[in-house]
């Protein structure tokens, strides 16, 4: 992991410091979230070369191989009071494939709810986790993998993920992404808190490759029309009905 010793978080970024280093863990999310607990400040992120126990959302593990990729968890403890963890992951998404964008030739989409994706394939998933005191979250620990430098993708998943090295024909390394990710995330979600979900609600539509598409999720299917102001896909299903999706996975 020579790429990230000494990777310093770009100035004037409030992520990142401290950015705790580490060559093998068992799930970042799991190390956040206990540095939290125990006091962690706004802005630790814990990045790890692999994981033994990487953890992807719906109970599915993330396949964590050592020098390939971006694995990191970020505490995020402003504006909890405001905006609900489930828009923060919302957030995140746009902000990571807002940041992509900076390393791929042709633009990323955010699948809804947050998976980052270039023409159709995953390239990063977000895992977003609350932690509570009482009923008020008092940190969400935003749990990040991104394919950097993979040129061949496991077997398993090679019709459905990518890496920045397959889109590119080149590997970007994994420092230049992980500033801009970190810049990405601080700016977006620094708005987000500051000034509510109305104003990143347009950036992520026009982002979001299932609006105007035919989607399945849960029991609901039909086209996605939009996000409404609480961070739901909505879904006009065959009768006209239209649902507000607060969850799950579009199949
Ligand atoms: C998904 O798309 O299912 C979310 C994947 C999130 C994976 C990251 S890797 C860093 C952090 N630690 C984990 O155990 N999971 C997240």
């Amino acid at each position: 992991m020579d790429d990230l010793l000494g990777f310093v978080s770009p100035p004037g970024c409030g992520l990142g410091r401290p950015l705790i280093l580490k060559a093998l863990t068992g799930s970042t999310n799991d190390d956040a979230r206990a540095l939290a607990s125990a006091g962690a400040g706004h802005g630790t992120v814990v990045l790890a070369d692999a994981q033994t126990a990487g953890r992807g959302r719906l109970g599915r593990a993330w396949c964590s191989p050592a020098g390939e990729n971006l694995y990191l968890s970020v505490v995020w403890r402003s504006g909890l009071d405001a905006i609900e963890p489930p828009l923060l992951a919302l957030g995140a998404g746009l902000a990571v494939s807002e940041a992509l964008d900076g390393f791929t030739p042709t633009p990323t989409a955010v699948k809804w709810p947050n998976d980052v994706r270039h023409r159709g394939r995953k390239l990063a998933g977000l895992l977003a986790e609350a932690i509570y005191r009482g009923t008020q979250p008092s940190a969400v620990i935003l749990g990040l993998g991104v394919n950097v430098r993979g040129a061949v993708m496991p077997e398993a998943i090679a019709e459905i993920a990518t890496s920045l090295r397959i889109v590119r024909g080149d590997d970007p390394g994994r420092a230049p992404v992980l500033s801009s990710l970190l810049e990405h995330l601080d700016a977006t979600l620094g708005r987000l808190c500051a000034e509510g979900f109305g104003a990143i609600r347009q950036r992520l539509i026009e982002r979001c490759e299932n609006i105007g598409a035919r989607v399945s999720i849960g029991e609901v299917s039909g086209v996605a029309i939009d996000i409404d102001p609480a961070g739901a896909l909505r879904v006009r299903d065959d009768q006209g009905v239209v649902h507000a999706v607060r969850a799950g996975e579009i199949r």
